[in-house]
C-alpha cells in the first residue's frame, strides 16, 4: 500500500482515510461503499493550480470531470478556482446544477449532439473543442442563433506514442480523436473554423492518452503543438491565443507503479511548461495562455472502494477466490484493461498477508473480477476488503449490471464523512421501466 496522509493503518490496526476508520465507515454506511479523502482532491487541485504561477502566458487547469463527476466534485473545484472539462450534456447539467461557472467550462466529445451543444452555448460555456467539420457547422449556427462569437479550440492529434493501455491511448495515427498534423487535416480545419462568422478560434487542443508516465512523451507532445502553431501563423497568418494540452498523468495503482507526491507532478507541469515557453521562443510566438486538463491524478488516490467478503471459494492447486458485494458494476476496469489495483483488509491492515487471491464481485460472469493476484492475510467471511486508488473512472464508469446498485459515495474529511452521492434504491431502478398496456395484468 502506498501509506501516506490520505491512506493510514491506525492503533487499532484498522485502515483510515482521511482520518476515518473505515470499518467504522463500513459500519454506519454499508458496503460496497466508495470513500473520497477531500484534502487529497484539493492538494491535487492546488499543485497543479501553482504549478503555473510563474508561467507568464496566463492558465486555467480543468478538472477532467470523466473521471469522477458529482455536484459536490464541481463545488470543490470551484472552490479551489479551477475549471472543468467535460464531455456530456449530463456532466455539464451536473456541473451547471451545482452552481459551476459556465464560463470556467470546455466542452469536449468526437460527436457532440445537437442537443448538447444547444445547452452549452445557451449556458455560455467558456470553450468547445470542436472535432468535426459538420461540428463547426452546427456550432456556427447555434451560435448565430444566441447572438454570441463562441470561442472554441481545434483537436489536434500531434501524432505522439503514449506508453500506456492501448484503449486509453488518443494520439496515434488511427485515433477517432482530433484532426492529424501529418497529414495537413488539421490545418485545413483550422482554415475551415477561420471562415466561421460566429466562431472564434483561441488555439488548438491535443491530449496524448491517459495512465502515462513519461515526461518526454508530453514534452514531445507540447513541442509538436507548438510547431503546429508556428505553421499556421507562418501559413495562414493566424496566431493562436490558448494551447490545451489535456490530461493523462500516471497514478500509482500497484506495485510496479511509480509512487508519484505533489512534487513530482510539479515537475511533470514544469517539463510542460519549460517546452512551451522555448518552443515559443524558437518559433517567435507569443506565450499561449494554457490549459491541463488532468482527471486521474486529481481523484485516483483519493478514493478507495470498501466490500465485504461474502463467500470463499478454493479450488485446490488452482485458485482462491474472495467473492465481495461489489464487482464490474462499481468497478469495470479489471474487465476492460486489465487493470491492477492494490487491496487491503480494512479490518486487518496490520497483519501480514500470506496468500495469493483473486478478488471476484457477485455478477454472473466469470470474468466479474476486481483483479487477480492479491497478496493478503487470510480472509474470512465478514473482512472488509479495502480497494485503493479507485477515486477515478470508477465510480463514472459504474453502471446497474444485474441490477445491482450502483453504491453510495461519501466525502470523508479530518475523520467526518457526508454523502456526495446517496444509496441508490431498487426503487431508483424501475424509476423509468413502463410496462406497456397490452402486457399488464388484468
Ligand atoms: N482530456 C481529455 C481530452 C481526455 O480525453 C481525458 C481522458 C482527460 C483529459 C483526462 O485524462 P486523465 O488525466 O484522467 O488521464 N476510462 C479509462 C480512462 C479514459 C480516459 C479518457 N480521457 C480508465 O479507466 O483508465
Amino acid at each position: 500500500m502506498n501509506e501516506r496522509e490520505t491512506l493510514k493503518i491506525n492503533r487499532q490496526g484498522h485502515l483510515e482515510i482521511g482520518g476515518a476508520d473505515c470499518v467504522d465507515l463500513a459500519k454506519e454506511f454499508g458496503t460496497p461503499l466508495y470513500v473520497f479523502d477531500e484534502r487529497y482532491i484539493r492538494k491535487m487541485m492546488q499543485t497543479y493550480r501553482n504549478a503555473f504561477k510563474n508561467y507568464e502566458g496566463g492558465s486555467c487547469v480543468l478538472y477532467a470531470s470523466k473521471a469522477f463527476s458529482c455536484m459536490g466534485i464541481y463545488a470543490i473545484a470551484d472552490e479551489e478556482g479551477i475549471g472543468a472539462d467535460i464531455v456530456s450534456g449530463g456532466e455539464l447539467y451536473t456541473a451547471l446544477k451545482a452552481g459551476f461557472p459556465a464560463e470556467k467550462i470546455t466542452l469536449h466529445g468526437n460527436n457532440k449532439l445537437r442537443s448538447e451543444l444547444e445547452l452549452a452555448l445557451k449556458s455560455r460555456v467558456g470553450t468547445v473543442v470542436v472535432d468535426s467539420a459538420v461540428e463547426a457547422d452546427t456550432l456556427d449556427g447555434i451560435a448565430k442563433t444566441e447572438g454570441i462569437k463562441q470561442s472554441v479550440l481545434l483537436r489536434i492529434n500531434p501524432g505522439v506514442e503514449a506508453h500506456t493501455h492501448a484503449y486509453v491511448q488518443t494520439a496515434t495515427p488511427d485515433s477517432k480523436f482530433g484532426f492529424p498534423v501529418a497529414n495537413g487535416s488539421a490545418k485545413k480545419m483550422a482554415e475551415y473554423i477561420l471562415t466561421k462568422k460566429n466562431l472564434v478560434l483561441k488555439g488548438v487542443h491535443c491530449h496524448i492518452g491517459s495512465q502515462i508516465f513519461e515526461k518526454q512523451s508530453f514534452a514531445v507532445a507540447a513541442q509538436k503543438c507548438i510547431a503546429f502553431l508556428a505553421e499556421l501563423k507562418n501559413s495562414l497568418g493566424f496566431e493562436a491565443e490558448a494551447l490545451n494540452l489535456g490530461g493523462g498523468f500516471g497514478i500509482y495503482y500497484a506495485e510496479g507503479d511509480p509512487v508519484l507526491t505533489p512534487k513530482d507532478y510539479t515537475e511533470f507541469l514544469s517539463t510542460l511548461i519549460s517546452s512551451v515557453t522555448e518552443g515559443c521562443k524558437e518559433n517567435g510566438l507569443r506565450l499561449p495562455f494554457l490549459n491541463v486538463e488532468p482527471g486521474r491524478s486529481i481523484v485516483g488516490e483519493a478514493g478507495i472502494t470498501l466490500y465485504t467478503v461474502g463467500a470463499i471459494k478454493d479450488i485446490a492447486g488452482i485458485k482462491k477466490y474472495l467473492a465481495v458485494d461489489g464487482g464490474m458494476f462499481d468497478n469495470p476496469r479489471y474487465c476492460l484493461y486489465h487493470s491492477k489495483y492494490s487491496a487491503i483488509l480494512a479490518n486487518r491492515a496490520n497483519e501480514t498477508p500470506t496468500e495469493y487471491v483473486s478478488i471476484a464481485g457477485k455478477c454472473c460472469e466469470s470474468g466479474d473480477l476486481i483483479g487477480d493476484h492479491f497478496n493478503l492475510p487470510k480472509a474470512e467471511i465478514g473482512d472488509i476488503v479495502a480497494v485503493l486508488s479507485t477515486g477515478a473512472y470508477n465510480y463514472s464508469m459504474a453502471s446497474n449490471y444485474n441490477r445491482n446498485l450502483i453504491p453510495p459515495v461519501i466525502l470523508v474529511k479530518d475523520g467526518k464523512a457526508e454523502y456526495l452521492v446517496k444509496p441508490q434504491t431498487y426503487e431508483d431502478l424501475t424509476r423509468n421501466d413502463i410496462v406497456p398496456s397490452y402486457l399488464k395484468k388484468a
